[in-house]
């Protein structure tokens, strides 16, 4: 499946890398809000460059006012449908031209990127609140437990089933507040504890079964690089 396949040509630790040296040359021009002039353009640039797109920077513009509209799934005003058009442009090229893959390596952008961008924000605002010096990659894992990007998913019942002891008719909507689920107090000892030291097994943040998110080993090490240059900055600035 296209969706699947795309970010299977990208290796992640080569990602984490290309996030940190981005995000220091970002920071390294003393932006106004530093976790804003990095959050998203270094997932878009990245994953951009990743996927063969020439103007990163066209890429960073239009990614953002598309997924605004698009994954919000209002109505579609026309500053949407321009960003799209140059994503079209861009996305195109590599694509082999098939209307289908373009549309599904603008999809993963948007997604990817927006998704990425909260985990970076949530991931600094608790790194924030942390206790002790902790590795990038054990702040974002935390994160995705306690304060995940994605605090909920949407499934349409196809059958009538039953779960957790209720009927669930077709085509009812279900959603899997995955806040909650991450904060279980039977897997999770003090759940409500934002520790980067746990050792419990892995949250739903990026879905189970038969369609988990295929780029959770991508965003954990874009989100990892971009965390660890801003908390050097954070350290640095303190000394
Ligand atoms: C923190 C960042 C991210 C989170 C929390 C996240 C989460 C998810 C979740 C929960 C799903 C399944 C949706 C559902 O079952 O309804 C999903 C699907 C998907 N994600 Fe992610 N994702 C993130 C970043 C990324 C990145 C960086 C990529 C690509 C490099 C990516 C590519 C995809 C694709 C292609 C799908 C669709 C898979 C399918 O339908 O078979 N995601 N993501």
């Amino acid at each position: 499946m296209v969706a699947e396949a795309a970010p299977t040509g990208m290796d992640p630790a080569a990602l984490r890398a290309e996030a940190l040296d981005l995000a220091r040359r970002i920071l390294a021009t003393g932006p106004a809000d530093p976790v804003e002039a990095v959050a998203r353009r270094v997932p878009v640039t990245v994953l951009g460059r990743a996927l063969g797109v020439r103007d990163l920077d066209a890429l960073v513009a239009a990614v953002p006012p598309a997924a605004a509209v698009y994954l919000s799934g209002t109505d579609r005003p026309a500053k949407a449908d321009a960003a799209v058009a140059v994503l079209v442009q861009l996305l195109g090229p590599g694509s082999g031209g098939s209307g289908l893959v373009v549309a599904n390596r603008i999809a993963i952008l948007m997604q990817a990127c927006e998704a990425t961008a909260a985990l970076i924000r949530n991931a600094v605002r608790q790194a924030s609140g942390a206790t002790g010096r902790w590795p990038a990659e054990a702040i974002v894992a935390e994160t995705l437990r306690f304060d995940p990007p994605v605090p909920a998913l949407r499934r349409i019942a196809s059958v009538t089933c039953s779960l957790g002891g209720r009927t669930i008719d077709a085509g009812t909507a279900v959603t899997l507040d995955l806040r909650a689920a991450n904060r279980d107090p039977a897997v999770f000892a003090d759940p409500d504890r934002f520790d980067p030291g746990r050792t419990e097994p892995s949250v739903l943040t990026f879905g189970v079964g038969r369609r988990p998110c295929p780029g959770a080993g991508h965003a954990v090490h874009l989100a990892a690089g971009t965390v660890d240059a801003i908390l050097g900055l954070t350290e640095e600035t303190a000394r």
